[in-house]
C-alpha cells in the first residue's frame, strides 16, 4: 500500500520523507490556499518545490472546468516535473480530458469521486488513480469505506490498472480499514500517518525495558 501525504505544507512533506515511508503527495486548491500560495507562478513554483522533496507522484489539480482549459492547464502542470499527476475533477469535460491525457502518457488522478459509477467511468477513460472521498461521505451520513470496497471489487473484476487512491482519510481507523479493503493508496494528513506509531503498551513496555536496563547498569 502506498502512503501519500494530503498537504501542500513543505515542512510536513519533509518530515514524512525523513520517516522513510512517503510514496507521494496529493494537493488541492484548498490546501494550496491554506499555505498562502498566490498566483499562477507561485502555484507552479510550489509544485516544483514539492517534487524536489518527495520522490513519488505529486497530484496537482486543474482549476479549469472546460475541456480546452483542463488540457491547457494539465499539460503545463505535467511539464513541470515527471512526477506530476494531473488531478482532474469528475465532470464530463474531465472524463474527456482524462482520455486525452491517458492517450498522451500523462498520469491523472480523477478527484471528487463519490460513487462507484464515477470511478468506473474514470477507469474506462484511462485514469491512473481515482480518488473516492471517504471522510466527506461519512460527513453526510454515508459509508465512505463501503465505496472504497465497491471500487476495489469492480476494478479487480475487470483487471483495470487504475489505482484506488482513498482520499479524505481523516483518522487511523480509516487508514487501517482502507488497507484491509485493498486500496492501492491512501492519502491523509501527517497526523494520521504519525498516529500509526502509537500504542500505550509500546510506551509502557519501553519504559519498563529502559528502567530495567538502568538497574543492570547501576
Ligand atoms: C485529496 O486528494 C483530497 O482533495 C483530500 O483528501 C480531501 O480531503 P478533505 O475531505 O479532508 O478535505
Amino acid at each position: 500500500m502506498k502512503f501519500f501525504l494530503d498537504t501542500a505544507n513543505l515542512q510536513e512533506i519533509q518530515e514524512a520523507v525523513e520517516l522513510g515511508v512517503l510514496d507521494g503527495v496529493t494537493t488541492n486548491p484548498s490546501l494550496m490556499a491554506k499555505e498562502g500560495i498566490k498566483g499562477t507562478d507561485g502555484v507552479m513554483s510550489h509544485y516544483k518545490q514539492i517534487c524536489e522533496i518527495v520522490d513519488g507522484d505529486v497530484s496537482a489539480e486543474v482549476i479549469a472546468t472546460d475541456y480546452e482549459g483542463i488540457i491547457r492547464e494539465g499539460e503545463a502542470l505535467a511539464e513541470l516535473h515527471p512526477n506530476i499527476v494531473v488531478k482532474v475533477p469528475m465532470i464530463k469535460e474531465g472524463v474527456k480530458a482524462i482520455r486525452y491525457f491517458s492517450d498522451k502518457g500523462i498520469k491523472t488522478n480523477c478527484t471528487l469521486i463519490f460513487s462507484a459509477g464515477q470511478a468506473l467511468l474514470a477507469a474506462k477513460a484511462g485514469a491512473t488513480y481515482v480518488s473516492p472521498f471517504v471522510g466527506r461521505l461519512d460527513d453526510i451520513g454515508h459509508d465512505g469505506l463501503q465505496l472504497v470496497q465497491q471500487i476495489v471489487d469492480i476494478f479487480s473484476n475487470y483487471g483495470y490498472p487504475t489505482q484506488v487512491l482513498a482520499a479524505s482519510v481523516r483518522h487511523v481507523p480509516h487508514l487501517i480499514q482502507c488497507a484491509e479493503l485493498g486500496a492501492d493508496v491512501v492519502t491523509c494528513p501527517l497526523n494520521v500517518i504519525m498516529g500509526l506509531l502509537n500504542h500505550p503498551l509500546t510506551d509502557k513496555g519501553l519504559a519498563t525495558f529502559l528502567a530495567d536496563h538502568q538497574k543492570v547498569n547501576s
